[in-house]
């Protein structure tokens, strides 16, 4: 394997940390909002991306590279609606897709294959993080603020 290759799914690893540490940031404004169900939805989100690090983290080491740690950027902590949230962490997921897309091409490029079905795992995983996030964002919009609609939405959530 490249070093190329190998430094882009380390580059994926500190990622996936970056997304869990972004998205205990949303779990967090949910709580001072007292929001508890998208703060739940949240945790467990960040617990994913956690495990999603982890896999490039095992493979990476199964393929004899060395996984290390870069720095993670201060995320946005701040939002102006519960709407927002899951708007900037659709944009999020979808930045991961074409990550992995991209990755998906250096290790065709390079035949890499065990890296090719490495990646396919996240490729559906990417569908279905993405279409969570949309479903989520179709009702937020429906319910437009209402405070009981909200609640519904935070009760759904609270039960991932
Ligand atoms: Fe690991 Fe949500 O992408």
């Amino acid at each position: 394997m490249s070093e190329k290759l190998i430094n882009a799914l380390n580059d994926q690893y500190n990622f996936e940390m970056l997304s869990g540490y972004y998205y205990l940031a949303m779990a967090s404004y949910f709580d001072s909002e007292n929001m508890r169900g998208m703060s739940h939805f949240m945790v467990e989100q960040a617990k994913e991306e956690y495990e999603h690090a982890m896999k490039f983290y095992g493979f990476i080491n199964d393929m004899d590279g060395r996984v290390t740690m870069q720095a993670i950027p201060e995320p946005k902590n701040d939002y102006g609606s519960f709407l927002e949230v899951f708007e900037t962490a659709l944009e999020h997921e979808k930045k991961v897709t074409g990550r992995i897309y991209d990755l998906l091409k250096l290790a065709e490029e390079e035949k890499n294959y065990p890296t090719v079905q490495f990646l396919q795992w996240f490729v559906a995983e990417q569908v279905e993080e993405e279409n969570t996030m949309k479903d989520i964002l179709f009702k937020l919009e429906r319910v437009q603020n209402q405070f009981h609609g909200l609640m519904m939405v935070d009760r759904e959530l609270g039960a991932r």
